[in-house]
């Protein structure tokens, strides 16, 4: 059965099309206190596959998707399967600071504490610390492949795409591979205790030439801005972004094109007015192995 999280209905649906297996919507309500209440009066199966993105407001998201992998346990369903298109939490992987906690390690083991035999994402801020926490358990599903070809008509050959930090290097450059095009990126510090951040000089030959900014998440906005700025003053000719998960905060899209950006698009892990590429078809390729091989 596959089981709608109220972020997560489209997707739910269509992940049952594709394995036609059957749809289970949830019961849901908030009882006057604020307090979520969740029931699944289907009958069950001996599997399920969970669909919830993490949706700011990411605590509600989350305590819905434990309280519906709870009701099926609690149904028997032996085998529960996350499906969890952005994974919120996932920033804070490790302690950057003495005395943080590692939110996505709380994550994972509540979901495993719970239940849950796998957790399948879509590109997880840092991979090798969620294969850290959910070992051959955690599945990553890169979506490099769909943002490739939504360039693919609009770069020249002389394009380079660019990581907005070191850390993201590796997806420029998978993104960079499919088109065939030049791949770097910019240097960005972030002050761990203010969250501040700002871009250090590197040498980087942008001028007269197209860009594409490949990040996973943008969220206030101004790690895109300050790239986008940065490359600006270096003369690059068209600006664009592409990144997987679009939390979108505070002003982020105006932020973005203030700076010099002349289009933005994301994933639909999360709903928003750039979520154009559909992950659909990459997780219901997924899911028909892994269930092939179950
Ligand atoms: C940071 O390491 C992430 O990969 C993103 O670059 C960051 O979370 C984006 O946040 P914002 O849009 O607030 O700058």
């Amino acid at each position: 059965m596959i089981v709608a999280g109220s972020n997560s209905q489209g997707m739910a649906a269509i992940i049952s099309r594709e394995l036609n297996e059957k749809l289970v919507m949830i019961e849901r309500k908030i009882f006057p206190d604020g307090e979520l209440y969740v029931r699944i009066s289907s009958e069950p199966e001996e599997r399920a596959i969970v669909v919830q993105s993490l949706t700011p407001p990411q605590d509600r998201s989350l305590m819905e998707l434990f309280l519906i992998v709870d009701s099926l346990k609690g149904l028997n369903v032996n085998d529960v399967i996350a499906v969890i298109p952005y994974l919120a939490y996932a920033r804070q992987d490790k302690r950057f600071l003495t005395g943080e906690p590692i939110t996505l390690k709380v994550v994972l083991d509540t979901l495993r504490g719970l239940g849950v035999s796998k957790v399948l994402t879509v590109d997880v801020h840092n991979e090798k610390q969620f294969k850290k926490f959910m070992g051959d358990n955690g599945i990553n599903i890169l979506p490099t492949e769909i943002i490739a070809e939504y360039f693919k008509d609009r770069l020249s050959s002389n394009s380079i795409v660019l990581a907005p930090d070191k850390g993201a290097l590796w997806r420029a450059k998978s993104v960079a591979e499919k088109l065939g095009l030049r791949y770097d990126y910019i240097e960005k510090k972030r002050d761990r205790t203010t969250g501040e951040i700002k871009a250090l000089p590197k040498e980087l030959d942008v001028s007269d030439k197209d860009v594409l900014i490949v990040d996973d998440i943008i969220s206030t906005g101004r790690t895109i801005a300050l790239a986008a700025r940065n490359l600006k003053e270096k003369n690059a000719k068209k600006i664009y972004v592409a990144c997987t998960h679009a939390v979108l905060v505070e002003n982020a899209l105006d932020r973005i094109y203030q700076n010099g950006v002349l289009e933005v698009v994301a994933t639909d892990t999360l709903p928003s007015p750039i979520s154009k590429l559909s992950i659909a078809p990459l997780l219901v390729r997924y899911l028909k192995q892994c269930l092939s091989k179950i």
